[in-house]
């Protein structure tokens, strides 16, 4: 429908609700005997503000935006990224790419990316789109424009609604392609928010995208995922703006492998191994990030049957083994291990705790492991190389802190800042 099309329509609106006006006037009810001013008479104004609600509300779908969650980028690497997003309606979407030049969208015709199954383009409420064939350490915009489905019963005669504009006009969305070269890796960590999305919003707010390479989020962002909906309103929405800006990487808390939508998360976080454990490299620092799954026994009452994580664990095992040989991490001046359970022994540790201390420390030992980046016990957690007789190093952040991370091929600086902006903790090596 283009914008004559919606101009006549709203002028029709607009004559119905005046006719309508005249023939509510014109009538007299029971409780209005007596009464010589009926136009004034709250019964009739009541009538009217609700005829004009009832017709104003398609008229407003008209121009509202299918846009619900999103957009954000996951899975970036130094030649490609997934951009993400979550429409209201089903929507046959695409991804505009533009370089970060200053010129307008509009200056030429952009590439078109859309998401494809097999083959066909895919319409649906969940978009994930993938972007490559681009060049390390370099900023893209981009942009999300589609059609909801209106009505696919016919093979051969889709119906859409109006192709526009999805993403927000006054929100720039670019992207930084990692760079293994580049001399820093600057990052912020969010952990145990568990759906506390004010406090999570104010923890993001001082960000400066042009001084950080990406978000980490390192679990238990939600408490269980009983919809992805949910999922992406309380991961995602509450750091939109800097979302707009910066790459996300995730690693799984033992929370969010609960719930009955638990078996979809990974598709709003995709990776490039399939699975909630991978690796990547920006500027001096290699990651490996590990899921110790949940914290109990699998036979623990709590997961109602579900819980497998010792098969899991053990089949990750396998894979950390390969990964910590890559050139890519055997070659980096600074080795971090992201994951939302510690590798820390002590007499309070709990099942999986123990378990990854005990099969996954003596490989990060052995693979040189400079820093250990955890999460789950809500408090600030410093355990130093040989405290409890690891060589490496375990820092905890607490649910209630940002922590900011500054890596050099020299070093690593770690500060932790609560919602009022205050330095909280600072750790160096
Ligand atoms: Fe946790």
């Amino acid at each position: 429908m283009n914008f004559l099309s919606i101009v006549i329509l709203l002028l029709v609106l607009v004559a119905a609700c005046f006719a309508l006006f005249k023939l509510l006037s014109s009538r007299r009810k029971p409780h209005c005997e007596g009464c010589s001013q009926c136009e004034g008479c709250p019964g009739v104004r009541k009538q009217l503000l609700l005829l004009l609600l009832a017709f104003s509300l398609p008229a407003g779908q008209l121009f509202a935006s299918n846009l619900l969650y999103g957009p954000w980028v996951h899975n970036v690497d130094e030649h490609g990224f997934t951009v993400l997003w979550v429409s209201e309606k089903p929507s046959l979407d695409y991804v505009e790419i533009a370089p970060d030049d200053g010129t307008p969208f509009e200056a030429m015709a952009r590439e078109r990316i859309y998401e494809t199954s097999y083959g066909r383009r895919f319409f649906g409420r969940f978009h994930c789109v993938r972007v490559e064939s681009l060049a390390p350490g370099t900023t893209y915009r981009y942009r999300l424009v589609g059609q909801t489905v209106e009505d696919d019963s016919n093979p051969y005669r889709i119906v859409y609604g109006p192709r526009r504009l999805i993403s927000s006009k006054k929100i720039s969305y670019s992207v930084k392609t990692l760079n293994a070269a580049a001399d820093t890796c600057r990052f912020s960590v969010f952990n145990d928010i568990h759906f506390k999305n004010k406090r999570f919003t104010a923890l993001a707010a001082p960000i400066d995208p042009a001084k950080t390479d990406f978000i980490l989020l390192n679990g238990d962002i939600v408490s269980y995922a009983q919809s992805l909906d949910t999922v992406a309103k309380y991961s995602i929405q509450p750091i939109a703006a800097q979302a707009a800006k910066l790459p996300l990487f995730f690693a799984r808390g033992n929370h969010e492998s609960r719930g009955r939508a638990a078996y979809g998360v990974h598709s709003l976080f995709p990776t490039p191994t399939g699975e909630f454990w991978y690796s990547f490299r920006q500027g001096p620092a290699a990651f490996i990030v590990l899921d110790a799954g949940e914290d109990k026994p699998d036979s623990s009452h709590e997961y109602a049957g579900m819980a497998d994580f010792d098969r899991y664990r053990e089949r990750e095992t396998r894979w950390l083994e390969t990964a910590l040989q890559d050139p890519s991490f055997v070659s980096a001046p600074v080795k971090i291990c992201i994951v939302h359970i510690p590798t820390l022994a002590t007499k309070a540790s709990w099942y999986s705790q123990r378990w990854i201390t005990e099969h996954w420390a003596p490989l990060l030992e052995k693979a040189g492991v400079d820093l250990m980046l955890s999460a789950h016990h809500h408090k600030w957690m410093c355990v130093e190389a040989g405290q409890d007789g690891k060589n490496y190093p375990v820092l905890v952040n607490s649910n209630m802190e940002r922590m900011d991370v500054m890596v050099t091929a020299d070093g690593i600086e770690v500060k932790t800042y609560d919602t009022e902006g205050q330095l909280c903790h600072r750790w160096s090596k």
